[in-house]
């Protein structure tokens, strides 16, 4: 039997509800298709800093490398700037295990209402394919004058050749795999050096995949179009900042941030990749066991599939499908009344 070596972190808030609950899927899943999964637990967190001044040891990224993958709830809580939170947790495994994609899958599942007048299944089927090493996510920059009248903060955005090209490579390769179409958003009109150089990279990266059709727009109206026309989009190509407002945006319009799914992938495998929802840790209603705990398993799904079991991973997918259909199994995001557990269970017991 496989045996998978997963590393997990619960984090904060709802995290560490549907993180114990999406394994109770998983273990299932594992037990159907003959794979065994050894889960290794850290209680990196807000609570750990608040303990200790420290979100994770100095050596964290070392203990994680070993992992066949990182299976993530959310990280950061109101007591925790989320500045220091994130930039001692999350961003560093991101970074330093060279995930550069994030890929953000945005389906209208069934059962699930979109906000959207008219809308079914068919016309929301998109990926979000983030850039989520560089970009305006940097540490570059600085404040002066602080607390006087000419106190002045400089953020830079940081775009590399290889960066750029390496994450429209993976889009256009996805996009080949899926209904064969790129969109690429942009803000060229506006922002001087940064977006330019990537809409240029783009054009390079189109002329080099012939089978792969193309758009671009500018993020401010593709944000229209992602509520006007979402059956124009195959997968998305965004720069980190624009990815990220992208993806909550897409998981409104295919219901609910409770089911928006995330994989922070190093496509090169040269270490883990790590497997969190979409959402935070929704301090608003941690504690509850009301969360919806369908990102986090469908966010095992893609570790699953990345794993070497895609079976596994559209089983996970259909039992979601199954338990969404029916409304005695949905949250109350999805205007249900079930609880985190009673999802996971039926979830599960899909899966038997
Ligand atoms: P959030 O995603 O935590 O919550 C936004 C809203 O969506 C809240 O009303 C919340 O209740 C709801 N929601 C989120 N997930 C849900 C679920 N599974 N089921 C039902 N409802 C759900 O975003 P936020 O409030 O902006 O951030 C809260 C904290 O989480 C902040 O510290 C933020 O920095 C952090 N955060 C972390 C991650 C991550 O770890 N990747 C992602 C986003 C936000
Ligand atoms: C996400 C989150 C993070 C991000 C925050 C918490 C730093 O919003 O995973 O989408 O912006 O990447
Ligand atoms: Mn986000």
């Amino acid at each position: 039997r496989t045996r998978h070596q997963i590393a997990v972190i619960p984090g904060d808030g709802i995290g560490r509800e549907v993180v114990p609950a999406a394994i109770s899927v998983l273990e299932a899943a594992g037990r159907r298709h003959g794979f065994e999964l050894a889960w290794k637990e850290y209680d990196w967190s807000c609570e750990r800093y608040a303990r200790t001044g420290q979100m994770m040891p100095e050596d964290g990224l070392d203990q994680l490398r070993p992992s066949d993958a990182i299976f993530l709830g959310a990280v950061g809580y109101p007591g925790v700037p989320d500045h220091v939170s994130l930039w001692g947790l999350l961003l560093p495994i991101r970074r330093g295990f060279a995930q550069y994609a994030c890929v953000r899958p945005l389906k209208l599942l069934p059962g699930v209402t979109t906000p959207l007048a008219g809308r079914a299944a068919k016309d929301i089927d998109l990926v979000v394919v983030r850039e989520n090493n560089e970009g305006e996510y940097s540490k570059m920059g600085g404040r002066i004058y602080e607390g006087t009248d000419d106190e002045l903060v400089i953020q830079e955005a940081v775009f590399t050749r290889r960066g750029v090209d390496r994450i429209l490579a993976y889009a256009f390769e996805l996009a080949g795999r899926r209904r064969g179409h790129v969109t690429s958003a942009t803000k060229s009109n506006g922002i001087f050096h940064s977006m330019p150089f990537w809409d240029e990279r783009f054009a390079l990266m189109a002329a080099r995949h012939p089978g792969v059709r193309t758009a671009q727009y500018h993020i401010d109206i593709l944000s229209a179009h992602f509520v006007q026309h979402p059956d124009w989009f195959d997968v998305v190509v965004a720069s980190n900042l624009f990815g990220d407002i992208l993806s909550d945006l897409g998981a409104a319009i295919a219901g609910s941030i409770g089911v928006a799914a995330s994989g922070n992938v190093n496509p090169e495998r040269t270490a883990p990749s790590m497997f969190e929802p979409t959402h935070g840790s929704a301090p608003d209603i941690a504690g509850k066991g009301i969360a919806n705990p369908v990102a986090q398993v469908w966010s095992g799904a893609m570790m699953l599939e990345h794993l070497g079991h895609p079976e596994a991973a559209r089983d996970v997918e259909r039992a979601i499908e199954a338990v969404l259909s029916d409304p005695a199994t949905r949250t109350r995001d999805l205007g249900g009344r079930a609880t985190t557990r009673e999802v996971a269970d039926a979830l599960a017991q899909a899966l038997r």
